[in-house]
Protein backbone atom coordinates (compact mmCIF):
# COMPACT_ATOMS: atom_id res chain seq x y z
CA UNK A 1 0.00 0.00 0.00
CA UNK A 2 1.20 3.53 -0.83
CA UNK A 3 1.79 5.65 2.11
CA UNK A 4 0.00 9.22 2.85
CA UNK A 5 1.90 11.87 0.79
CA UNK A 6 3.61 9.28 -1.07
CA UNK A 7 5.28 10.95 -4.39
CA UNK A 8 7.21 7.56 -5.65
CA UNK A 9 7.34 7.88 -9.36
CA UNK A 10 7.93 4.72 -11.50
CA UNK A 11 7.00 5.75 -15.19
CA UNK A 12 10.95 6.95 -15.90
CA UNK A 13 11.92 8.58 -19.37
CA UNK A 14 14.14 6.07 -19.90
CA UNK A 15 11.68 3.35 -20.11
CA UNK A 16 11.61 -0.30 -18.06
CA UNK A 17 14.39 -2.11 -16.13
CA UNK A 18 16.87 -3.28 -18.33
CA UNK A 19 17.41 -6.55 -19.27
CA UNK A 20 21.33 -8.51 -18.90
CA UNK A 21 22.29 -7.38 -22.48
CA UNK A 22 20.92 -4.30 -22.63
CA UNK A 23 23.19 -3.83 -18.67
CA UNK A 24 25.90 -5.29 -20.03
CA UNK A 25 25.73 -2.70 -23.06
CA UNK A 26 25.22 0.30 -20.76
CA UNK A 27 26.59 0.10 -17.66
CA UNK A 28 30.83 0.04 -18.92
CA UNK A 29 32.54 -0.79 -16.13
CA UNK A 30 35.27 1.36 -16.98
CA UNK A 31 32.90 4.29 -16.99
CA UNK A 32 31.72 3.34 -13.69
CA UNK A 33 35.57 2.94 -12.18
CA UNK A 34 35.88 6.67 -13.54
CA UNK A 35 32.50 8.16 -12.12
CA UNK A 36 33.72 6.74 -9.25
CA UNK A 37 37.40 8.04 -8.99
CA UNK A 38 35.44 11.36 -9.54
CA UNK A 39 33.05 11.35 -6.73
CA UNK A 40 36.29 10.41 -4.25
CA UNK A 41 38.01 13.50 -5.21
CA UNK A 42 34.96 14.99 -3.06
CA UNK A 43 34.76 14.58 0.92
CA UNK A 44 30.86 13.70 1.23
CA UNK A 45 29.73 12.47 -1.80
CA UNK A 46 29.49 8.84 -3.42
CA UNK A 47 31.68 7.07 -3.13
CA UNK A 48 33.46 8.23 0.41
CA UNK A 49 29.69 8.16 1.95
CA UNK A 50 29.21 4.67 0.63
CA UNK A 51 32.75 3.68 2.56
CA UNK A 52 32.06 5.57 5.67
CA UNK A 53 28.57 3.90 6.37
CA UNK A 54 30.24 0.43 5.83
CA UNK A 55 32.95 1.36 7.94
CA UNK A 56 29.90 2.58 10.88
CA UNK A 57 27.91 -0.84 10.33
CA UNK A 58 30.63 -3.42 10.04
CA UNK A 59 31.74 -2.10 13.66
CA UNK A 60 28.37 -3.46 14.77
CA UNK A 61 28.79 -7.09 13.14
CA UNK A 62 30.41 -9.75 15.22
CA UNK A 63 33.19 -11.44 14.30
CA UNK A 64 33.48 -14.43 11.92
CA UNK A 65 30.23 -13.52 9.85
CA UNK A 66 29.88 -15.22 5.95
CA UNK A 67 29.00 -11.87 4.12
CA UNK A 68 27.34 -11.82 0.34
CA UNK A 69 27.60 -8.69 -1.30
CA UNK A 70 24.67 -8.29 -3.57
CA UNK A 71 25.31 -6.14 -6.41
CA UNK A 72 29.14 -5.58 -6.42
CA UNK A 73 29.89 -3.76 -9.73
CA UNK A 74 33.00 -3.84 -10.80
CA UNK A 75 34.06 -2.31 -7.01
CA UNK A 76 36.15 -3.50 -3.97
CA UNK A 77 34.21 -0.99 -1.68
CA UNK A 78 32.36 -3.26 0.46
CA UNK A 79 35.04 -5.62 1.33
CA UNK A 80 37.85 -3.16 2.93
CA UNK A 81 35.79 -2.69 5.98
CA UNK A 82 33.58 -6.42 5.88
CA UNK A 83 37.16 -8.04 6.23
CA UNK A 84 37.79 -6.44 9.35
CA UNK A 85 34.60 -9.41 10.49
CA UNK A 86 34.32 -11.76 8.04
CA UNK A 87 35.07 -15.49 7.82
CA UNK A 88 34.50 -15.34 4.01
CA UNK A 89 32.79 -13.00 1.16
CA UNK A 90 31.01 -13.96 -1.58
CA UNK A 91 30.46 -11.14 -4.49
CA UNK A 92 27.93 -11.77 -6.80
CA UNK A 93 26.68 -9.44 -9.60
CA UNK A 94 24.39 -9.19 -12.71
CA UNK A 95 26.97 -8.74 -15.31
CA UNK A 96 29.18 -10.43 -16.48
CA UNK A 97 31.85 -7.51 -17.42
CA UNK A 98 31.60 -6.19 -13.78
CA UNK A 99 32.41 -9.97 -12.74
CA UNK A 100 35.54 -9.86 -14.64
CA UNK A 101 36.86 -7.29 -13.39
CA UNK A 102 36.27 -8.11 -9.72
CA UNK A 103 38.38 -11.40 -11.06
CA UNK A 104 40.69 -9.34 -12.06
CA UNK A 105 41.79 -7.59 -8.99
CA UNK A 106 41.21 -10.30 -6.56
CA UNK A 107 44.03 -12.35 -9.12
CA UNK A 108 46.43 -9.70 -8.74
CA UNK A 109 46.24 -9.26 -12.25
CA UNK A 110 48.95 -5.63 -13.30
CA UNK A 111 45.84 -4.57 -15.16
CA UNK A 112 43.78 -4.47 -12.53
CA UNK A 113 41.76 -1.36 -11.52
CA UNK A 114 44.34 0.35 -8.61
CA UNK A 115 41.80 0.33 -5.38
CA UNK A 116 44.75 1.41 -2.39
CA UNK A 117 43.59 4.55 -2.75
CA UNK A 118 40.12 2.98 -1.34
CA UNK A 119 41.91 1.12 0.70
CA UNK A 120 44.17 3.62 2.67
CA UNK A 121 40.89 6.24 2.97
CA UNK A 122 39.46 3.31 5.25
CA UNK A 123 42.18 2.01 6.38
CA UNK A 124 44.20 5.12 7.65
CA UNK A 125 41.91 7.56 7.69
CA UNK A 126 38.54 5.85 8.96
CA UNK A 127 40.02 3.15 11.25
CA UNK A 128 42.99 5.50 12.35
CA UNK A 129 45.68 2.33 11.52
CA UNK A 130 48.59 2.60 9.66
CA UNK A 131 50.42 1.87 6.06
CA UNK A 132 51.63 -1.84 7.06
CA UNK A 133 47.48 -2.68 8.32
CA UNK A 134 46.91 -1.43 4.62
CA UNK A 135 49.21 -3.78 2.71
CA UNK A 136 47.79 -6.58 4.61
CA UNK A 137 44.07 -5.54 4.69
CA UNK A 138 44.25 -5.62 0.45
CA UNK A 139 46.00 -9.86 1.17
CA UNK A 140 43.38 -10.54 3.26
CA UNK A 141 40.20 -9.36 1.34
CA UNK A 142 42.06 -11.67 -1.79
CA UNK A 143 41.85 -14.65 0.60
CA UNK A 144 38.44 -14.02 2.18
CA UNK A 145 36.82 -13.74 -0.94
CA UNK A 146 35.69 -17.44 -1.97
CA UNK A 147 33.77 -16.80 -5.03
CA UNK A 148 32.56 -14.69 -7.26
CA UNK A 149 29.30 -15.28 -8.90
CA UNK A 150 26.21 -14.23 -11.13
CA UNK A 151 22.95 -12.69 -9.67
CA UNK A 152 19.59 -11.44 -10.42
CA UNK A 153 17.61 -9.91 -8.00
CA UNK A 154 14.11 -10.44 -10.23
CA UNK A 155 14.79 -14.12 -10.22
CA UNK A 156 14.05 -16.81 -7.67
CA UNK A 157 16.93 -18.01 -6.43
CA UNK A 158 18.15 -14.66 -7.05
CA UNK A 159 22.01 -15.99 -7.00
CA UNK A 160 23.81 -18.71 -8.66
CA UNK A 161 22.82 -22.19 -7.35
CA UNK A 162 24.87 -23.49 -4.58
CA UNK A 163 25.16 -19.83 -3.13
CA UNK A 164 21.25 -20.04 -2.73
CA UNK A 165 21.95 -20.01 1.11
CA UNK A 166 21.74 -18.07 4.26
CA UNK A 167 24.51 -15.17 5.50
CA UNK A 168 24.88 -13.37 8.04
CA UNK A 169 25.70 -10.13 6.64
CA UNK A 170 23.99 -9.03 3.29
CA UNK A 171 25.29 -6.15 1.39
CA UNK A 172 23.34 -4.07 -1.30
CA UNK A 173 24.35 -1.00 -2.49
CA UNK A 174 22.96 0.82 -5.35
CA UNK A 175 20.89 -2.01 -6.70
CA UNK A 176 17.40 -2.25 -5.85
CA UNK A 177 16.05 1.19 -7.99
CA UNK A 178 17.88 0.32 -10.66
CA UNK A 179 16.36 -3.30 -10.67
CA UNK A 180 12.88 -2.27 -10.08
CA UNK A 181 10.34 -1.40 -12.13
CA UNK A 182 7.34 -0.13 -9.87
CA UNK A 183 7.12 -0.44 -5.76
CA UNK A 184 5.51 -3.77 -5.62
CA UNK A 185 9.09 -5.00 -7.51
CA UNK A 186 10.92 -2.98 -5.14
CA UNK A 187 9.29 -4.54 -2.65
CA UNK A 188 9.64 -8.20 -3.98
CA UNK A 189 13.09 -7.83 -4.41
CA UNK A 190 13.81 -6.61 -0.82
CA UNK A 191 12.10 -9.38 0.00
CA UNK A 192 14.39 -11.87 -1.91
CA UNK A 193 17.20 -10.36 -0.42
CA UNK A 194 15.92 -11.28 2.83
CA UNK A 195 15.73 -14.85 2.33
CA UNK A 196 19.57 -14.74 1.73
CA UNK A 197 19.98 -13.26 5.21
CA UNK A 198 20.27 -15.77 7.97
CA UNK A 199 17.18 -14.90 10.95
CA UNK A 200 19.10 -12.47 13.53
CA UNK A 201 21.38 -11.57 10.69
CA UNK A 202 22.13 -7.96 9.31
CA UNK A 203 21.13 -6.27 5.71
CA UNK A 204 22.95 -3.17 5.01
CA UNK A 205 21.25 -1.65 2.13
CA UNK A 206 22.59 1.74 0.61
CA UNK A 207 20.49 3.47 -2.18
CA UNK A 208 19.09 7.03 -3.55
CA UNK A 209 15.69 8.53 -3.40
CA UNK A 210 15.51 10.06 -6.94
CA UNK A 211 13.28 12.09 -8.27
CA UNK A 212 14.63 12.27 -11.69
CA UNK A 213 13.83 8.79 -12.56
CA UNK A 214 17.52 7.88 -13.55
CA UNK A 215 20.99 8.24 -13.03
CA UNK A 216 23.88 9.43 -15.01
CA UNK A 217 27.92 8.78 -14.91
CA UNK A 218 29.66 9.45 -17.36
CA UNK A 219 27.47 9.68 -20.83
CA UNK A 220 25.44 6.97 -19.58
CA UNK A 221 21.85 7.63 -18.16
CA UNK A 222 20.32 4.52 -16.77
CA UNK A 223 17.04 3.81 -15.09
CA UNK A 224 15.76 4.45 -11.52
CA UNK A 225 12.72 4.47 -9.89
CA UNK A 226 11.66 6.91 -6.92
CA UNK A 227 10.19 5.48 -3.72
CA UNK A 228 8.79 8.26 -0.87
CA UNK A 229 10.48 7.38 1.81
CA UNK A 230 7.86 5.69 3.45
CA UNK A 231 7.50 3.45 0.86
CA UNK A 232 11.09 2.66 1.26
CA UNK A 233 11.05 1.75 4.60
CA UNK A 234 8.11 -0.34 4.38
CA UNK A 235 9.52 -2.14 2.00
CA UNK A 236 11.90 -3.52 4.70
CA UNK A 237 9.80 -4.37 7.32
CA UNK A 238 7.49 -5.95 4.93
CA UNK A 239 10.52 -8.50 3.94
CA UNK A 240 10.72 -9.39 7.50
CA UNK A 241 13.23 -6.61 8.99
CA UNK A 242 13.29 -5.27 12.24
CA UNK A 243 15.93 -2.58 13.80
CA UNK A 244 16.23 -0.23 11.15
CA UNK A 245 18.81 2.24 11.50
CA UNK A 246 18.90 4.77 9.17
CA UNK A 247 21.25 7.65 7.08
CA UNK A 248 20.23 10.46 4.97
CA UNK A 249 22.87 12.54 3.10
CA UNK A 250 22.02 15.43 0.24
CA UNK A 251 23.79 14.96 -3.21
CA UNK A 252 25.08 17.96 -5.17
CA UNK A 253 21.28 17.33 -7.03
CA UNK A 254 18.30 18.81 -5.06
CA UNK A 255 16.20 15.82 -6.49
CA UNK A 256 18.68 13.04 -5.10
CA UNK A 257 19.83 12.18 -2.00
CA UNK A 258 22.19 9.47 -0.40
CA UNK A 259 20.26 6.97 1.64
CA UNK A 260 21.75 4.14 3.84
CA UNK A 261 20.13 1.56 5.83
CA UNK A 262 20.61 -1.50 7.88
CA UNK A 263 18.35 -3.79 9.53
CA UNK A 264 18.05 -7.15 11.20
CA UNK A 265 16.15 -10.12 9.66
CA UNK A 266 13.56 -10.92 12.10
CA UNK A 267 14.11 -14.53 13.99
CA UNK A 268 10.09 -15.42 14.46
C1 LIG B 1 25.21 1.46 -9.75
S1 LIG B 1 25.87 -0.15 -9.77
C2 LIG B 1 26.31 -0.36 -8.08
C3 LIG B 1 27.57 -1.16 -7.90
C4 LIG B 1 28.11 -1.23 -6.48
N1 LIG B 1 27.27 -2.03 -5.62
C5 LIG B 1 28.35 0.15 -5.90
O1 LIG B 1 27.84 0.43 -4.80
O2 LIG B 1 29.07 0.93 -6.52
C6 LIG B 1 24.43 -1.13 -9.96
C7 LIG B 1 24.70 -2.61 -9.93
O3 LIG B 1 23.46 -3.31 -9.91
C8 LIG B 1 23.63 -4.50 -10.66
N2 LIG B 1 22.30 -4.93 -11.11
C9 LIG B 1 21.51 -4.37 -12.04
N3 LIG B 1 20.39 -5.10 -12.22
C10 LIG B 1 20.47 -6.13 -11.34
C11 LIG B 1 19.64 -7.24 -11.04
N4 LIG B 1 18.48 -7.45 -11.68
N5 LIG B 1 20.05 -8.10 -10.08
C12 LIG B 1 21.22 -7.91 -9.43
N6 LIG B 1 22.05 -6.88 -9.68
C13 LIG B 1 21.68 -6.01 -10.62
C14 LIG B 1 24.52 -4.09 -11.81
O4 LIG B 1 25.17 -5.14 -12.44
C15 LIG B 1 25.47 -3.09 -11.15
O5 LIG B 1 26.65 -3.67 -10.76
Amino acid sequence: MAATGCDCRFKDPLGARLSPEQYQELFKPSEYLKFIEAGFSSQNAFPRHTLQCYHEFFKSVPNGVKVLDFGTGPVMLSTISAATKASEIVLADYSEANLAYLRQWLQNDPQAYDWSPYFRYVVQELEGVGDREMDEREKQVRQLVKDVVHCDITQDPPIDKGYDQLYDVVVCSLVLEGASDSREEYRANAARLAKLVKPGGALFCYGIENKNGYYVFGNQRLPNIHLCHECWLGAFSNAGFCDPKIRIAPTCDPNRQYRFISCTRKTV
